[in-house]
Protein backbone atom coordinates (compact mmCIF):
# COMPACT_ATOMS: atom_id res chain seq x y z
CA UNK A 1 0.00 0.00 0.00
CA UNK A 2 1.68 3.22 -1.02
CA UNK A 3 1.40 6.55 1.35
CA UNK A 4 -1.51 7.77 -1.20
CA UNK A 5 -3.59 4.87 -0.30
CA UNK A 6 -3.30 5.01 3.04
CA UNK A 7 -4.34 8.63 3.07
CA UNK A 8 -7.32 7.91 1.03
CA UNK A 9 -7.83 5.42 4.14
CA UNK A 10 -7.88 7.97 6.19
CA UNK A 11 -10.82 10.01 4.30
CA UNK A 12 -13.02 7.51 4.91
CA UNK A 13 -16.42 9.29 6.02
CA UNK A 14 -16.52 10.06 9.56
CA UNK A 15 -19.78 7.73 9.91
CA UNK A 16 -17.41 5.04 9.16
CA UNK A 17 -14.87 6.11 11.60
CA UNK A 18 -14.30 3.72 14.64
CA UNK A 19 -15.14 5.68 17.94
CA UNK A 20 -12.24 6.90 18.55
CA UNK A 21 -10.16 7.00 16.12
CA UNK A 22 -7.77 10.23 15.82
CA UNK A 23 -6.59 11.03 12.85
CA UNK A 24 -4.18 13.92 13.59
CA UNK A 25 -2.40 11.60 15.21
CA UNK A 26 -1.82 9.33 12.24
CA UNK A 27 -1.34 12.21 9.93
CA UNK A 28 1.93 13.27 12.64
CA UNK A 29 3.30 10.03 12.22
CA UNK A 30 3.01 9.65 8.44
CA UNK A 31 4.07 13.02 7.52
CA UNK A 32 7.22 13.10 10.01
CA UNK A 33 9.97 14.17 8.63
CA UNK A 34 13.69 15.25 9.83
CA UNK A 35 15.47 18.45 8.93
CA UNK A 36 18.55 18.53 9.27
CA UNK A 37 20.29 20.65 12.24
CA UNK A 38 22.09 22.72 9.02
CA UNK A 39 18.10 23.76 8.59
CA UNK A 40 16.79 24.31 11.71
CA UNK A 41 16.71 27.98 13.30
CA UNK A 42 15.70 30.49 16.05
CA UNK A 43 12.93 30.55 17.80
CA UNK A 44 13.78 27.16 19.33
CA UNK A 45 11.49 26.01 22.06
CA UNK A 46 11.72 26.81 25.44
CA UNK A 47 11.97 25.23 28.59
CA UNK A 48 8.06 24.48 28.86
CA UNK A 49 8.10 22.78 25.21
CA UNK A 50 11.18 20.94 26.03
CA UNK A 51 9.87 19.53 29.18
CA UNK A 52 6.79 18.29 27.18
CA UNK A 53 9.00 16.63 24.58
CA UNK A 54 10.25 15.01 26.96
CA UNK A 55 7.19 13.89 29.01
CA UNK A 56 5.89 12.59 25.62
CA UNK A 57 8.71 10.45 25.83
CA UNK A 58 7.93 9.51 29.35
CA UNK A 59 4.64 7.67 27.04
CA UNK A 60 6.94 5.52 25.24
CA UNK A 61 6.54 1.67 25.73
CA UNK A 62 8.75 0.56 28.79
CA UNK A 63 8.83 -3.47 29.68
CA UNK A 64 9.20 -3.41 33.74
CA UNK A 65 9.22 0.33 33.77
CA UNK A 66 12.96 0.37 33.52
CA UNK A 67 12.93 4.02 32.42
CA UNK A 68 16.01 2.82 30.36
CA UNK A 69 17.59 6.37 29.15
CA UNK A 70 17.09 9.77 29.79
CA UNK A 71 17.26 12.87 28.68
CA UNK A 72 20.40 15.87 28.87
CA UNK A 73 19.01 19.06 28.04
CA UNK A 74 22.23 21.00 26.60
CA UNK A 75 21.85 24.90 27.88
CA UNK A 76 22.62 27.59 25.43
CA UNK A 77 25.17 28.68 27.46
CA UNK A 78 27.02 25.56 27.41
CA UNK A 79 27.06 25.09 23.94
CA UNK A 80 30.51 26.58 23.25
CA UNK A 81 31.82 24.03 25.73
CA UNK A 82 29.88 21.39 23.96
CA UNK A 83 31.32 22.45 20.36
CA UNK A 84 34.92 21.86 22.05
CA UNK A 85 34.29 18.98 23.37
CA UNK A 86 33.05 18.08 19.84
CA UNK A 87 36.38 19.01 18.61
CA UNK A 88 38.34 17.51 20.68
CA UNK A 89 36.28 14.44 20.22
CA UNK A 90 37.76 14.85 16.71
CA UNK A 91 41.23 15.41 17.51
CA UNK A 92 41.46 12.48 19.52
CA UNK A 93 39.92 10.43 16.28
CA UNK A 94 41.56 11.95 13.41
CA UNK A 95 45.10 13.71 15.21
CA UNK A 96 45.90 14.84 11.46
CA UNK A 97 42.40 16.87 11.52
CA UNK A 98 42.37 19.71 9.14
CA UNK A 99 41.47 22.89 11.30
CA UNK A 100 38.61 23.12 8.94
CA UNK A 101 37.35 19.87 9.93
CA UNK A 102 37.63 20.73 13.65
CA UNK A 103 35.12 23.99 12.36
CA UNK A 104 32.68 21.55 10.89
CA UNK A 105 32.83 19.67 13.98
CA UNK A 106 32.42 22.66 16.62
CA UNK A 107 29.57 23.99 14.24
CA UNK A 108 27.46 20.60 15.22
CA UNK A 109 26.91 21.71 18.70
CA UNK A 110 26.15 25.37 17.59
CA UNK A 111 23.68 24.75 14.47
CA UNK A 112 20.34 23.92 16.33
CA UNK A 113 18.78 26.45 18.99
CA UNK A 114 18.11 23.53 20.87
CA UNK A 115 20.00 20.54 21.68
CA UNK A 116 18.92 17.27 23.87
CA UNK A 117 21.52 14.35 24.23
CA UNK A 118 19.96 11.11 24.84
CA UNK A 119 21.02 8.37 27.00
CA UNK A 120 20.66 4.51 27.03
CA UNK A 121 20.54 3.07 30.80
CA UNK A 122 20.54 -0.11 29.37
CA UNK A 123 20.69 -2.84 32.32
CA UNK A 124 22.29 -6.56 31.05
CA UNK A 125 21.00 -9.39 32.19
CA UNK A 126 17.93 -8.55 33.44
CA UNK A 127 15.80 -11.13 34.58
CA UNK A 128 12.45 -10.40 32.66
CA UNK A 129 13.74 -6.90 29.88
CA UNK A 130 16.53 -8.19 27.29
CA UNK A 131 18.60 -5.32 26.45
CA UNK A 132 17.09 -5.20 22.70
CA UNK A 133 14.09 -4.44 24.75
CA UNK A 134 15.30 -1.95 26.39
CA UNK A 135 17.03 0.02 23.38
CA UNK A 136 13.67 -0.25 21.63
CA UNK A 137 12.30 1.71 24.64
CA UNK A 138 14.96 4.39 24.30
CA UNK A 139 13.97 4.21 20.29
CA UNK A 140 9.84 4.97 21.30
CA UNK A 141 10.91 7.50 23.52
CA UNK A 142 13.33 9.88 21.07
CA UNK A 143 10.09 9.10 18.30
CA UNK A 144 7.71 10.65 20.90
CA UNK A 145 10.34 13.75 20.85
CA UNK A 146 10.45 14.02 17.53
CA UNK A 147 6.98 13.61 17.09
CA UNK A 148 5.99 15.70 19.62
CA UNK A 149 8.63 18.65 18.70
CA UNK A 150 6.27 18.27 15.32
CA UNK A 151 3.17 18.57 16.88
CA UNK A 152 4.58 22.53 18.63
CA UNK A 153 5.46 23.15 14.70
CA UNK A 154 9.53 22.70 15.21
CA UNK A 155 11.66 20.76 12.90
CA UNK A 156 13.67 17.85 14.68
CA UNK A 157 16.54 15.43 13.91
CA UNK A 158 18.36 12.70 15.77
CA UNK A 159 22.10 12.77 15.05
CA UNK A 160 25.19 10.61 16.15
CA UNK A 161 28.61 10.40 14.94
CA UNK A 162 32.16 8.75 16.72
CA UNK A 163 31.63 10.84 19.12
CA UNK A 164 28.85 9.36 20.79
CA UNK A 165 31.69 6.61 21.76
CA UNK A 166 34.15 9.27 22.85
CA UNK A 167 35.36 9.09 26.40
CA UNK A 168 36.11 12.77 26.64
CA UNK A 169 32.68 13.57 25.67
CA UNK A 170 31.06 10.91 27.92
CA UNK A 171 32.84 12.15 30.61
CA UNK A 172 32.35 15.65 30.41
CA UNK A 173 28.34 15.08 30.02
CA UNK A 174 28.75 12.97 33.07
CA UNK A 175 27.47 9.32 31.69
CA UNK A 176 28.55 6.67 34.16
CA UNK A 177 30.18 3.31 32.61
CA UNK A 178 26.52 1.64 32.04
CA UNK A 179 25.31 4.72 30.10
CA UNK A 180 25.58 4.91 26.26
CA UNK A 181 25.35 8.19 24.54
CA UNK A 182 22.81 7.65 21.68
CA UNK A 183 22.69 10.59 19.71
CA UNK A 184 21.67 14.14 20.09
CA UNK A 185 18.30 15.33 19.13
CA UNK A 186 18.49 18.60 17.34
CA UNK A 187 15.06 21.14 17.57
CA UNK A 188 14.72 24.56 15.77
CA UNK A 189 12.58 26.28 13.52
CA UNK A 190 12.61 24.79 10.02
CA UNK A 191 14.00 26.86 7.01
CA UNK A 192 11.46 25.96 4.82
CA UNK A 193 9.65 22.21 4.05
CA UNK A 194 11.24 19.08 5.52
CA UNK A 195 12.94 17.23 2.41
CA UNK A 196 10.85 14.34 1.47
CA UNK A 197 12.19 10.84 1.87
CA UNK A 198 11.43 7.78 -0.02
CA UNK A 199 9.19 5.39 2.98
CA UNK A 200 9.35 1.65 2.39
CA UNK A 201 6.42 0.60 0.43
CA UNK A 202 4.21 -1.68 3.07
CA UNK A 203 4.16 -4.77 1.26
CA UNK A 204 7.94 -4.90 1.59
CA UNK A 205 7.73 -4.51 5.41
CA UNK A 206 4.65 -6.50 5.94
CA UNK A 207 3.98 -10.14 5.24
CA UNK A 208 1.45 -12.73 6.20
CA UNK A 209 2.21 -15.42 8.45
CA UNK A 210 -0.67 -18.35 7.84
CA UNK A 211 0.34 -20.79 9.94
C1 LIG B 1 19.95 6.82 16.82
C2 LIG B 1 20.03 7.48 15.48
C3 LIG B 1 21.14 8.23 15.12
C4 LIG B 1 21.22 8.85 13.88
N1 LIG B 1 22.34 9.56 13.55
C5 LIG B 1 22.41 10.20 12.36
C6 LIG B 1 23.55 10.99 12.01
O1 LIG B 1 24.51 11.12 12.75
N2 LIG B 1 23.54 11.60 10.79
C7 LIG B 1 22.49 11.47 9.91
O2 LIG B 1 22.55 12.04 8.83
N3 LIG B 1 21.39 10.75 10.24
C8 LIG B 1 21.32 10.12 11.43
N4 LIG B 1 20.21 9.39 11.77
C9 LIG B 1 19.08 9.33 10.81
C10 LIG B 1 18.25 10.60 10.84
O3 LIG B 1 17.94 10.98 12.17
C11 LIG B 1 16.93 10.43 10.06
O4 LIG B 1 16.11 9.48 10.66
C12 LIG B 1 17.18 10.05 8.62
O5 LIG B 1 17.88 11.09 7.99
C13 LIG B 1 15.88 9.79 7.85
O6 LIG B 1 15.05 10.91 7.89
P1 LIG B 1 13.54 10.76 8.33
O7 LIG B 1 13.58 10.66 9.84
O8 LIG B 1 12.86 11.98 7.81
O9 LIG B 1 13.03 9.52 7.69
C14 LIG B 1 20.12 8.75 12.98
C15 LIG B 1 18.98 8.02 13.35
C16 LIG B 1 18.94 7.39 14.57
C17 LIG B 1 17.70 6.59 14.92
Amino acid sequence: MRLQDLSETLHTRASERPAGRDDGVLRAILGRRSVSPKRLHAPGPGRAEIELMVAAAAAAPDHCGLRPWRFLRIADDARGALADLFADAKRRRAPQAHPSELDRERERALRAPAMLAVVARLEEGHPRVPVHEQYVSAGAAIQNVLLAAAALGYGAMIVSGAKTRDTGLRRALRLDEAETLIGFICIGTPAGPAKVRARPEVSEILSEWNG
